[in-house]
């Protein structure tokens, strides 16, 4: 499939198009990427394709083989003709990066990281959602009380890379990390928050999560600059939680939470304990937005090269970030639909959502969402 270059091939959205009236049209670029990846977009795609023919929308995609295996073939990362194709798209539905023959960092900062940057996704959108049916991994919670939205900055903080070395490999060296937070990108991460918020439209509640007793710097950027834009949205409720205290009262009382908007690094972490909640990386999705541009669409969890060809791992996750899409190309229907097949399947089909114990193989998760699709 993906031999010589990045670019591979550019398919339609099923068989049947010529057979419908589409309305709209959408071009959708495809990054299946390492390990798992390529067998979850293959089911993303599946059920993106099974909607386009319920909902007559046009989907065209093009895949593109960025990943540890082009890396190592070619030494190929992401040229910048690749990134400009990508910027052009309606959006991206991404696998998984990171390949074990490849150095950890290389393939997760040099082409995860760098479309999160160079195509400005500046808002990491997550959703904590616990279906009915899901074996939940807290005592006493149900799918009432696990509903929630974390808004993590995307391109800021420590991720933005700045730091070094001094005196490396002598008993005198120094090394650091530095935090990068600008007033711009808190500032639209923030109001994009709590304009989320207000059309989430549930209990209008935004929570800030920072470390202002500790990060004297950063986080009082973050708490003035929430204070301040909260001012244009006197409908939303505010309140604030320290990162740590957080953690603690996400297992505690996970319902309290409405929306939840954070910095880069504080995010990543919450967000793990948000994917385990909602019942683990087998469902848990996210995407890359940036609101005036382009957005790309992942699986929380990364490519699992040990379950990797086995036709084992959970497509859901892709499928929900599938759903996300959808959802943010503005056609609400089609994102509707694909959720409830996404519920159905999990309530009806699947044993656990876990890698090898579905009671299902990856592709006959992928059908059976499917035909719920109808
Ligand atoms: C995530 C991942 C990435 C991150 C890694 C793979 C660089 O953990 O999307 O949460 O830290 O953002
Ligand atoms: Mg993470």
């Amino acid at each position: 499939m993906c031999r010589d270059s990045p670019l591979v091939f550019r398919v339609g959205a099923g068989e049947n198009d010529q057979d419908l009236t589409m309305s709209k049209k959408y071009r959708i670029a495809t990054i299946p990427g390492d390990g798992t990846g390529p067998e979850v977009v293959a089911e993303g795609v599946k059920a993106l394709k099974a909607v386009s023919r319920k909902c007559q929308i046009d989907l065209e995609f093009t895949e593109y083989g960025l990943g540890g295996d082009l890396y190592l073939r070619e030494g190929v990362l992401l040229s910048d003709g690749v990134l400009e194709e990508l910027r052009a798209m309606d959006a991206i539905l991404l696998g998984a990066i990171g390949h074990p023959d490849v150095k950890p960092g290389i393939l997760e900062t040099q082409i995860l990281l760098a479309l999160r940057f160079k195509l400005d996704l500046y808002i990491n959108l997550r959703p904590v959602t616990l279906f009915p049916g899901v074996d939940a991994s807290l005592k006493d919670k149900g799918p009432g009380d696990i509903d929630f939205v974390i808004v993590r900055e995307n391109t800021e903080g420590v991720y933005a890379g700045g730091g070094g070395f001094l005196k490396k490999g002598t008993p005198d060296e120094v090394a650091i990390q530095e935090s990068i937070n600008t007033r711009k990108g808190v500032e639209r991460c923030i109001r994009y928050a709590f304009d989320f918020c207000r059309r989430r439209n549930r209990d209008k509640r935004l929570t800030l999560c920072a470390k202002t007793n500790v990060l004297v710097y950063e986080s009082d950027l973050w708490e003035r600059t929430f204070h301040e834009v909260h001012r244009e949205y006197p409908d939303i409720d505010t309140n604030y939680m320290h990162v740590d205290a957080l953690c603690m009262w996400m297992i505690k009382n996970p319902e309290q939470f409405d929306v939840v908007v954070t910095g880069n690094m504080f995010g990543d972490i919450i967000t793990d304990i948000g994917a385990i909640i909602q019942g683990g990386l087998g469902i848990a999705a996210g995407g890359n937005i940036n609101p005036e541009g382009v957005a790309m669409f992942e699986p929380i969890g990364g490519s699992a090269p040990k379950y990797a060809g086995k036709n084992i791992i959970n497509p859901l996750a892709t499928i929900c970030a599938a759903q996300m899409m959808l959802d943010h190309l503005e056609e609400p229907e089609a994102a509707s639909v694909l959720q409830e097949a996404i519920k159905k399947v999990v309530k009806n089909d699947l044993k656990s959502l876990e890698a090898g114990n579905m009671g299902h193989s990856t592709q006959e998760v992928g059908d059976l969402v499917a035909g719920y699709v109808g």
